[in-house]
């Protein structure tokens, strides 16, 4: 049976390396959004018949989620969706104190990196728990980042990119909390996660780097590309048992708190 994967945010940076590595395998069928088909050319290029691209903006509403997902779903996976990787997400302006952020670029931020990915799952959940895969256990893979560490606090000045990634790791914890009691045995055994992709040298880190005044070359920083951090997250993703349900995970595998 084939493993279904859906990536959001996959038409450039972790996202579309997501999509291309995991639709490198034909058994796969895999779902890759993007908020415009005008600039997923990289995906079109990848000419994959097991790859389906739909449009899709976070901001939208729940309805044209659903919407949007019900025509490609019904007709490219009847079996429902296996593992979902939530990784559309957005870190403007950092670099700045908490009495220099804006209302608005919070509101932002929670829009794009909190109410999107509860659109995801909401929209998706009828897919996800439609049927057991004997592949794979279900999977829902929360794309977060260590400045959304509460406990182990990351000394990073971008408060409304952090606080968006934070609620976003108690939404994750929510849908554990749920799971547990779900009528679904596939959605019970599922497992949720957050993941920290590392430092990794897209258009958002080099934006991140360029407000910060930082030269990523001589920051000493450990960044990495996204091939490579991928390649990182889809063996931890692979690997995945039960235990692992309602964790915070990093790019070299380290458990750690939230
Ligand atoms: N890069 C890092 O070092 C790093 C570190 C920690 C965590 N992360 C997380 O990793 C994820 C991916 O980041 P990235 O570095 O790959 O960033 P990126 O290169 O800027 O890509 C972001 C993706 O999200 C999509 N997106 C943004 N706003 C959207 C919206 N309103 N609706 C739909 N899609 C939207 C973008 O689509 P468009 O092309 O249409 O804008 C793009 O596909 C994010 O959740 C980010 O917080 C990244």
């Amino acid at each position: 049976m084939a493993i279904t994967y859906f990536i959001t945010g996959a038409n450039r940076g972790i996202g579309f390396e997501f999509a291309k590595q995991v639709s490198a395998d034909s058994n796969n069928i895999v779902f890759a959004t993007t908020r415009s088909l005008a600039n997923a050319t990289a995906l079109q290029d990848l000419h994959r018949s097991n790859l389906h691209i739909i449009e899709l903006d976070i901001g939208s509403s729940l309805e044209v989620f659903k919407e949007s997902l019900a025509e490609p779903l019904a007709k490219f996976a009847p079996n429902g969706v296996d593992i979902i990787i939530q990784n559309a997400g957005i870190a403007k302006n950092s670099a700045k104190r908490v009495i220099d952020s804006s209302p608005e670029e919070y509101e932002e931020h929670y829009r794009v990196n909190v109410v999107g990915p509860l659109k995801v799952y909401q929209s998706l959940l009828p897919y996800w728990s439609k049927q057991a895969n004997p592949e794979t256990p279900k999977k829902f893979i929360f794309i977060n980042s260590v400045v959304g560490w509460v406990n182990n606090f990351y000394p990073f000045r971008s408060s409304h990119y952090g606080a968006s990634k934070a609620a976003l790791n108690h939404l994750t914890r929510h849908i554990c909390f749920d799971n547990k009691s779900s009528d679904s045995d596939c959605i019970k055994n599922s497992i949720v996660i957050a993941v920290h992709p590392g430092l990794v040298l897209t258009d958002l880190a080099k934006k991140v780097f360029e407000d910060s005044g930082i030269d990523p070359d001589s920051s000493g920083l450990p960044s990495i590309y996204p091939d490579e951090s991928v390649r990182n997250l889809l063996e931890i993703i692979d690997n995945l048992t039960h235990e692992d349900n309602n964790t915070f995970i990093s790019n070299d595998g380290t458990r750690t708190s939230w």
